[in-house]
């Protein structure tokens, strides 16, 4: 008979029976019974923390969870991990995203744990959750936190973090005051729970449930609400049944769950950083969509869910409109039905359940979209031969086929010192250009969405065409290009961008291309060299290891062929 509970994977003396007896007595001085060691373990993978705010209530749902796994006979074991608070890091969360992987991954495979409940909200957490999992193959339920509720200002409702920045773009273009700011500064985030929008932590709940790696019908409770108390009592009992029946991510995560999930991020108007993480979760498992497969999906999964950044709504209301449920029943068409998530049951199975009710305000009908085209589209060009990414839904059409002159920052420092200088040669036809902000450079910060200069903005310019090697917030908007790679700081081409130089951008072709001659693109970049490695540490491992973004930013130690 195999190990399972506390006999897994017991610490190597070169005595086992000796090891069992010791781990036993150890755990004995947590109060635990001998009836209650001999059952099967659930581990809880938490992820509480004084910085991060998105994950306030994580007692809460640990405590639900712990009642859940009790209730179906295990022994709820919940550990901490590495937490991640989108706005807390610096340089960039995504930096620490890997971290929070390999974490992830080695906690569950280090610790004596039949099943593992992942519970994450924030931007990172899911996707770095979802990647350990992947590699430790345990059975795995994700739970989300959930997202936080709407505040108000003056009638208007507000939510973290598209109104941030619409406020804070209201702010620069001097439409409203400092006192004005400073009263929105304490109305935009007011309960626990991840951001209001339709963001990357959004975004992320919507794909964990469409891989089949949460409950049906979990994704958009909030925060707040005692149906998320509910959602987690009953994955810890979820979480039982999977030491029963086995069922591992490698099951679930498939290139048809994949595929579905892609379909997903489209069909929300969702965040472009969840093309990132979705190519490194399936990339643990060696699934790979190329970008000509993506942009398929995309031209054929319209916009459906209408909230903010791409339309009005806040995930209060898809939760209320009928949420994953009612969008993926619009959907089934496209949709492979054979798929299976964490209870064994296939997409199509669940969808045959009758549905309870739909507002088609929020959760358009197929036939009436937001929009007839997906989300984000995939681009390719002499600017980024190995791909880049454009939100569609986000962005302004107007700007969609343009040819403008080349304003060039070279890295972060140098955007802060002259974005706002008055003397900048900037119009508005031009063309925004950022370099040096990729993974090898700068961690992949979310710097893409450049401001507007100040002496635009002011003069009434809401958009205009910027590009990077960077990402964008899952709540930003415009017309901007992300994640070009190979990034600059690689020698990609973006890094042969000069001031004047003229760039094109067609979304119909799904190009970015340099108006400039390749001779000439090749000589400036002859010379080009990588930025030194840090020395020690993490971030040296960072910059040695890892991989650009088609690749989802992984380690390259870390993707499938990295077996166990
Ligand atoms: Fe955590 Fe937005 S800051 S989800």
């Amino acid at each position: 008979m195999t190990d399972h509970g506390m006999d897994n994977g017991l610490t190597n003396y070169g005595d086992k029976d000796f090891a069992r007896f010791l781990r036993r007595s150890f755990a004995r001085s947590m109060g635990l019974s001998r009836a209650m060691l001999a059952k099967p373990i659930v581990g809880i993978a938490m992820t509480p923390s004084g910085f991060n705010n998105c994950h306030r209530y994580m007692p809460d749902l640990v405590e639900a969870v712990s009642r859940g796994v009790l209730a179906a006979g295990a022994l709820p074991r919940p550990f901490p991990t590495v937490s991640l608070g989108e706005v807390f890091l610096n340089p960039t969360s995504m930096m620490y995203r890997n971290l929070m992987a390999m974490d992830t991954e080695e906690m569950i495979s280090a610790q004596p744990m039949d099943a593992v409940v992942l519970i994450g909200g924030c931007d990172k957490t899911v996707p770095a959750q979802l990647m350990g999992a992947a590699s430790a193959n345990l059975p795995a339920i994700q739970l989300v936190t959930g997202p936080m509720m709407t505040g108000r200002h003056k009638g208007q409702r507000l939510g973290a973090c598209t109104d941030c920045r619409g406020f804070w773009a209201k702010y620069r273009a001097g439409s409203i005051d400092k006192d004005e700011i400073n009263t929105v500064e304490g109305r935009l985030s007011v309960t626990a729970g991840t951001c209001a929008v339709m963001g990357t932590a959004s975004t992320m709940a919507c794909i964990a449930e469409t891989l089949g790696m949460s409950l049906p019908g979990t994704a958009a409770i909030p925060a707040v609400h005692a149906d998320r108390l509910v959602a987690a009592e009953e994955t810890g009992k979820a979480a039982v049944r999977l030491i029963g029946t086995k069922i591992s991510p490698r099951d679930i995560i498939t290139q048809k769950s994949v595929e579905n999930a892609f379909r997903v991020l489209q069909a929300v108007g969702g965040s472009t950083n969840a093309v990132v993480h979705l190519a490194a979760i399936s990339g643990r498992l060696g699934i790979k969509i190329p970008f000509s497969r993506f942009n398929e999906l995309s031209d054929e999964t319209p916009v459906l869910v209408d909230l903010k950044p791409v339309g009005e709504g806040y995930m209060e209301d898809f939760h209320a409109a009928g949420g994953m449920g009612a969008l993926l029943r619009e959907l089934k068409p496209l949709l492979h039905l054979d798929t299976i998530d964490v209870e064994g049951r296939t997409l199509g199975e669940r969808l045959e359940e009758p549905l309870d009710w739909v507002n088609p305000a929020v959760i358009r009908p197929f036939n009436d979209p937001v929009s007839r085209d997906g989300g984000l589209v995939a681009l390719t060009g002499n600017l980024a031969p190995d791909g880049a990414i454009f939100k569609r839904a986000a962005a302004t059409p107007a700007l969609f086929e343009s040819e403008g002159r080349a304003v060039v920052f070279t890295g972060l420092e140098d955007l802060s010192n002259r974005i706002d200088d008055p003397d900048l040669d900037v119009r508005p036809d031009d063309v925004l250009v950022l370099q040096n902000a990729g993974p090898h450079a700068a961690g992949m910060p979310e710097a893409g969405y450049l401001p507007i200069p100040k002496k635009l903005a002011k003069a009434g310019v809401k958009d205009m065409v910027r590009i990077s090697d960077a990402r964008m917030s899952g709540t930003a908007f415009g017309s901007i290009v992300l994640h070009i790679a190979p990034e600059a700081a690689v020698g990609g081409p973006l890094a042969a961008v000069r001031n004047g130089d003229r760039i094109r951008l067609s979304i119909t072709k799904k190009q970015i291309n340099l108006l400039v001659d390749d001779t000439e693109i090749r000589r400036r970049l002859a010379d080009h060299r990588p930025p030194p490695a840090p020395a020690r540490g993490y971030k040296s491992l960072y910059r040695r290891t890892v991989l650009q973004a088609p690749e989802g930013c992984d380690f390259d130690f870390l993707t499938q062929g990295a077996d166990r």
